[in-house]
């Protein structure tokens, strides 16, 4: 049996602010138990809703070195569908609203959690074979390993894997501060180590010392290589390439079925969407206030609201997005001059743009299931979770050409009858909206057309076994 332990900065059901939360929380269930025992370790936000943490029991406690002072770390334990997860806790360094916030103390409390999470094995009587690593918050874990954890013979011979979710994001600071908190010989700050550009940079840590590199999609993984999506990286991710691979990301296909889903106004499924699925319209304009006309096109968003997503291009055309034979549904929060856009587009067409800047799992769900059509025109997408909610429930993703958007939307084409979406290369706002024109015309003109692409996307089988199988090799191989 392989003991397989995930860190993560978020998970579902617990926490989440994006895709790294529904993949740290699913893509566990997907390993043969008989193989695998897959865990999780997370903080213990304060944020975290009550509901979850009256679920939690407390396992262990202890005291450790960071920053020259000695910080509590408790660790509690809490099983969700058949798998177990840890959270640490420290109520100095997980308080506050949400999970990030400056990134100063962002530093030293991913600093905190990755030594607590290595810390708090040997007291769990849990010895992974490998540790696998996502996204900045955990880059600490492979240095760490290769440093004052060496010694103990208990973490020898442990692996680590880290997959890249997002390489915009590093985990930056100077290299005086980053050595204070870490306490880490100061042979890791050199250039083919920890340090990129004069900074000490965590996920570049994290890249360097793990034994194998993944990211999300064959595509951005390609992508990475080159200076446009390296984000400064990409000569070391060419270093590396013969360690990195990419594998797409999958649903968790029991949470999002259409055809289960109790968030929605009326389950549907393959065979009975051209009746059934109008009646999440239907629902949804009447609960937003929109005018209720079940042939009206709907288009969706629902998104962080930053500049990754492709908003400028929205912004551009908005006027033009937001006709009058559209009514548009956007639900995200972040930038706020994407909030104010959206909120001014509401009042000024309240019958056809609703903007809820907000977080609501349950609105999404009937965004996915209420719309004809779903908008992710996005500069780059590591994967990309929202436009398999979409094909998954019928509603055709609209996209940009690029990263996982790339290797999981079939573009339509008309002549040969294929497709399972619409998409456009260039990041050029009119491309965006001739696309989203093109789209509307199938729509409206074409509807049996249409509803051959909804067959095809509802057809696409993006659960996770797939690509748990890859990631099952990837930890045999190890
Ligand atoms: P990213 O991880 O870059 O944000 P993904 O497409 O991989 O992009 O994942 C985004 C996830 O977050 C999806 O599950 C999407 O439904 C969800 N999401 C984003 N914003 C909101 C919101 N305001 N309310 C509810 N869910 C949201
Ligand atoms: C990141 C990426 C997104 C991806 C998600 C989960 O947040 O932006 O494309 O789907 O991680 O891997």
């Amino acid at each position: 049996m392989k003991k397989v332990l995930f860190v993560a900065s978020e998970s579902v059901p617990f926490i989440k602010t994006g895709g790294l939360a529904d993949v740290a929380g699913s893509l566990p269930k997907y390993f043969d138990k008989k193989e695998f025992d897959v865990r999780v370790m997370i903080p213990k936000y304060a944020c975290i809703s009550d509901e979850w943490k009256q679920k939690m029991k407390y396992k262990t406690h202890f005291y450790i070195d960071l920053a020259w002072r000695k910080q509590y770390v408790g660790i509690l334990e809490a099983e969700y569908e058949g798998i177990k997860f840890y959270f640490v806790d420290n109520e100095f360094y997980f308080a506050g609203d949400k999970p990030y916030g400056y990134t100063h103390e962002d530093i030293e409390k991913f600093a905190f959690f990755c030594k607590a999470s290595l810390s708090a094995l040997p007291s769990l009587e849990f010895r992974p074979d490998i540790i696998h690593c996502h996204d900045w918050q955990t880059g600490l874990i492979p240095v760490y390993l290769h440093d004052m954890f060496m010694e103990n013979n208990f973490y020898h011979g442990i692996k680590t894997i880290m997959t890249i979710h997002n390489l915009k994001f590093q985990g930056i600071w100077d290299v005086k501060t980053v050595k204070d908190i870490t306490g880490l010989n100061a042979s890791f700050f050199a250039a083919d180590k920890l340090e990129a550009y004069g900074d000490a940079n965590y996920l570049k840590g994290g890249i360097v010392y793990a034994d194998m590199v993944t990211t999300v999609s064959d595509s951005y993984a390609e992508e990475i290589k080159m200076p446009f999506y390296g984000e400064k990286l990409d000569g070391l991710m060419r270093a590396r390439s013969n360690c990195l691979t990419g594998i797409v990301n999958g649903l968790d296909y029991d949470e999002w079925n259409p055809e289960t889903d109790k968030l929605i106004y009326a389950n549907y499924n393959i065979k009975n969407f051209r009746k059934e699925k109008v009646k999440n319209k239907r629902g949804l304009q009447k609960e937003l206030g929109l005018e209720q006309d079940e042939r009206k096109f709907m288009l969706g968003l629902v998104s962080r609201l930053t500049d990754q997503k492709g908003l400028d291009l929205v912004d551009y055309v908005i006027e033009e997005v937001c006709a009058p034979d559209t009514q548009f549904v956007v639900l995200g929060t972040g930038e706020e001059k994407y909030e104010h856009l959206f909120r001014h587009f509401e009042w000024k067409y309240h019958d056809r743009v609703s903007a809820n800047i907000y977080y609501s799992d349950e609105r999404s769900h009937k965004i996915y299931a209420a719309c004809d059509a779903f908008l992710m025109p996005s500069l780059f997408e590591p994967c990309g979770l929202s436009q398999l909610m979409s094909l998954r429930y019928g509603t055709i993703p609209i996209v940009r050409e690029t990263g996982g958007l790339k290797d999981t939307v079939e573009p339509y084409n008309e002549y040969e009858n294929t497709g399972t979406g619409f998409s456009f290369a260039n990041y050029n706002a009119h491309e965006m909206l001739g696309t989203i024109n093109y789209a509307k015309d199938v729509y409206y003109n074409r509807k049996r057309e249409w509803n051959k692409i909804i067959d095809r996307a509802m057809a696409m089988d993006f659960s996770w076994n797939n690509s748990a199988n890859k990631y099952a090799d990837l930890y045999r191989g190890l």
